[in-house]
């Protein structure tokens, strides 16, 4: 089947080749030249494993095309899959500008029948703007259909989580979008949902918000595990083995990051409030993320008392790992708050050092893990990259100056912390190594 896909991001591309592996014939837009011309060179501008192979071999069987004409991509298929970017707006609600100028463009193309799929994150009641917007500019009586349907890739993990995904949501208002959904994801397999457009957009932002929420219930309850003496790790085991409950998500740090919740639970709450439904529960969601990043500057500076002249090794710097994207990564405001407060930092991280050095010049950018904790006072851990937990602690302590650390994803081996004689200080467990007096 022939699709098109309007935007070239994270959740465009990574769709559009998922597409094309699935045996369909894509056209991808994007109106920046640059990201054209490296795609069509089968490079892409963000880590994504699995990603750049997938492009190249579907580039080069001509399964997977790129243009910058909305309009071509319009003609070329019958079903258009906007993957536009939604970014935080005025009040944290959605800025919804590019979805609304895509469907313009649409409208101003489409001659006959055309299927309009909304994939971006959007809020509740966007199908009916964008089908009222369509109306208005559309030329002639042109058919067309609205329908949503969400993503639930994971950066970092976003080829396998679409080609094989948990559940498919489709949101349609008519039988001739929902037989057309059906066509597009035959070749997969998964169970789907057939819901309306409404339900679909809910879904997104409520199952996003759901994962938000169980990560800041865990991080509260670390807090309430450092204040008693109980193990985080051993209250998340426990409650997660009740089968309602379940085990993911339940991982306590230094707070979520990226590109989604974030924003989405920010936007979820503006919609709610919009609607005139109370939102407290999901604006704590928020205040405990940002908390918890305090929290951890905060541990930091009762233990080191002065930060002034201080060299603090940083490993891990993305959002998480397997990927280079550091939007609303806690690692950013971190190293900027750090450094304000006169600290010198040396960081590591397999991918997203390029990312960083940009918005944090001043770091040391250190040739491997074990360079960056060379003579530092103290080494915090925002990121649990693999190649971090398997280090042995021995080779780290050798390195420090003084051998203290700031898990602040608790990926590292606490039994071997203690053989060693370091301090170790993590998120809801209790601290190994002498106790500061205070
Ligand atoms: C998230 C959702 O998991 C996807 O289903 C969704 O499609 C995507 O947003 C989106 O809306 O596009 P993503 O942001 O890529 O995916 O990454 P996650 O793996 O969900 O992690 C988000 C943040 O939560 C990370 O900062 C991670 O470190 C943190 N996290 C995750 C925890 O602190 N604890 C956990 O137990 C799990």
């Amino acid at each position: 089947m022939k699709i098109s896909i309007i935007g070239s991001g994270h959740v465009g591309l990574t769709t559009g080749i998922c597409f094309a592996e699935k045996g369909h014939e894509v056209l991808c837009v994007d109106h920046d030249n640059d990201k054209l011309a490296r795609l069509r060179n089968g490079e892409v501008w963000f880590y994504e494993p699995k990603l750049p192979e997938l492009l190249k071999k579907h580039h080069a069987n001509k399964r997977l095309r790129f243009t910058d004409s909305t309009s071509e991509a319009v003609k070329f298929s019958q079903a258009v899959f906007i993957c536009v970017g939604t970014p935080t707006g005025d009040s944290g609600k959605a800025d919804m500008r590019f979805v609304e100028k895509v469907a313009r463009d649409i409208a101003e193309t489409i001659t006959d029948y055309r299927l309009i799929v909304e994939k971006s994150t959007v809020p509740i009641m966007t199908g009916e703007r964008v089908k009222a917007t369509i109306r208005r500019y559309v030329k002639g009586d042109a058919h067309f259909d609205v329908a949503s349907n969400p993503e639930f890739l994971r950066e970092g993990s976003a080829i396998d989580d679409t080609l094989k995904p948990d559940r498919i949501v489709i949101g349609v208002d008519s039988a001739k979008a929902e037989t057309l959904l059906r066509e597009v994801y035959a070749p997969f397999e998964a169970p789907m949902i057939v819901t309306s457009i409404g339900s679909a957009e809910l879904i997104k932002h409520a199952s996003n918000s759901f994962l938000a929420l169980k990560i800041s219930f865990i991080n509260w309850i670390a807090r309430v595990c450092e204040a008693s003496g109980a193990d985080v790790h051993e209250v998340a085991r426990g409650m997660g083995l009740d089968a309602r409950i379940g085990p993911h998500f339940l991982n306590p740090g230094i707070g979520y990051g990226g590109s989604c919740f974030p924003k989405d639970v920010e936007a979820l709450a503006a919609i709610a409030e919009e609607l005139d439904v109370e939102a407290a529960l999901i604006r704590q969601i928020s205040q405990i993320n940002r908390e918890q990043r305090e929290r951890f500057f905060d541990a930091i500076q009762q233990e080191l008392w002065v930060l002034q002249d201080k060299t603090l090794a940083i490993w891990g710097l993305s959002f998480k790992p397997n990927t280079d994207d550091l939007r609303e990564a806690p690692s950013v405001a971190l190293a900027q708050k750090l450094i304000k407060a006169g600290a010198k930092l040396r960081v590591h991280d397999p991918v997203a050092m390029p990312a960083f050095k940009k918005v944090v010049p001043e770091a040391y950018f250190a040739r491997d893990p074990l360079d960056a904790t060379s003579g530092a006072d103290a080494l915090l851990v925002c990121t649990e990259w693999p190649q971090y937990r398997e280090i042995d602690l021995a080779k780290v302590k050798a390195t420090l100056r003084v051998p203290l650390i700031f898990d602040g994803r608790n990926c590292l081996d606490r039994t071997r912390a203690e053989e060693l004689g370091m301090t170790l200080i993590g998120i809801g467990k209790q601290r190994i190594g002498p106790q500061t007096k205070r």
